[in-house]
């Protein structure tokens, strides 16, 4: 898979980007990642890629041009599945957006900044607009390093304990159950005995009771979807 990100901070995405399991799977091949500084496309001296709304009010809006420029250089290069804008007012990221995202090939993906990009951008390019929930960040810049995490880690071969990616909290629609490790007891708390028995199908179904239970306490509105 490869992800190309537009943004004008790919200082603030490098970091996660480039380290533990996300920096693993790009050095195994499985995913590439390309940052591209929307800066490289302004046409003017100060590098600006942003301009006042027409109509007037507060804050600056990112500008077609570079934008545009960007996009076409790399679809010319290659075809894209998905041209993603992140944005507070996209389709809020879940679990299912994510599986489905994890098995394309090639996607764009456009941190948007100041008061959001010119309309004509969505109108033009954008084939998915995606939030991560009902706040609203400096940047798309986190929000598409979070996506970016999501989709990568479900490549096959990226977490090295292949059910694991499969066993989260929300891939069955429930949350995941408690876990414990040594030691059986710290100052008095104990591990559920059950999971020291080596029953292996009687803690399969401890831990789906639990799921259950959390779910029902935690996200009683995932059991109704
Ligand atoms: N940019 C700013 N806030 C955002 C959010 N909640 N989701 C996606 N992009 C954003």
């Amino acid at each position: 898979m490869r992800i190309d990100i537009i943004t004008v901070l790919p200082n603030l995405m490098e970091s996660p980007l480039n380290t533990s399991i996300l920096k693993r799977a790009q050095d195994k091949g499985l995913v590439e990642i390309n940052l591209h500084n929307l800066r490289d496309y302004s046409l003017n001296n100060q590098k600006s890629i942003d301009d006042y709304a027409f109509g007037g009010g507060a804050g600056m809006v990112m500008q077609i041009q570079p934008i545009a420029d960007c996009i076409e250089k790399l679809q010319a290069e290659r075809k894209y599945d998905e041209i993603i804008y992140m944005t507070p007012d996209g389709e809020t990221m879940k679990q299912g957006m994510v599986n489905t995202l994890s098995l394309k090939e090639n996607i764009i993906i456009l941190a948007g900044h100041y008061k959001g990009v010119d309309e004509r951008i969505r109108e033009l390019f954008i084939t998915k607009e995606v939030s991560i929930g009902d706040f609203v960040l400096t940047g798309g810049e986190l929000p598409a390093a979070i996506l970016s995490d999501a989709i990568i880690r479900l490549i096959p071969g990226v977490i090295s304990d292949e059910t694991s990616a499969l066993t989260d909290s929300f891939q069955d629609g429930l949350l995941a159950p408690p876990v414990y490790t040594r030691p059986e007891d710290y100052k008095g708390l104990k591990v559920p005995e059950i999971l020291l028995g080596g029953n292996h199908s009687a803690i399969e179904k401890w831990r789906e009771e639990k799921a259950i239970e959390r779910t029902k306490e935690r996200r009683p509105d995932l059991l109704e979807d």
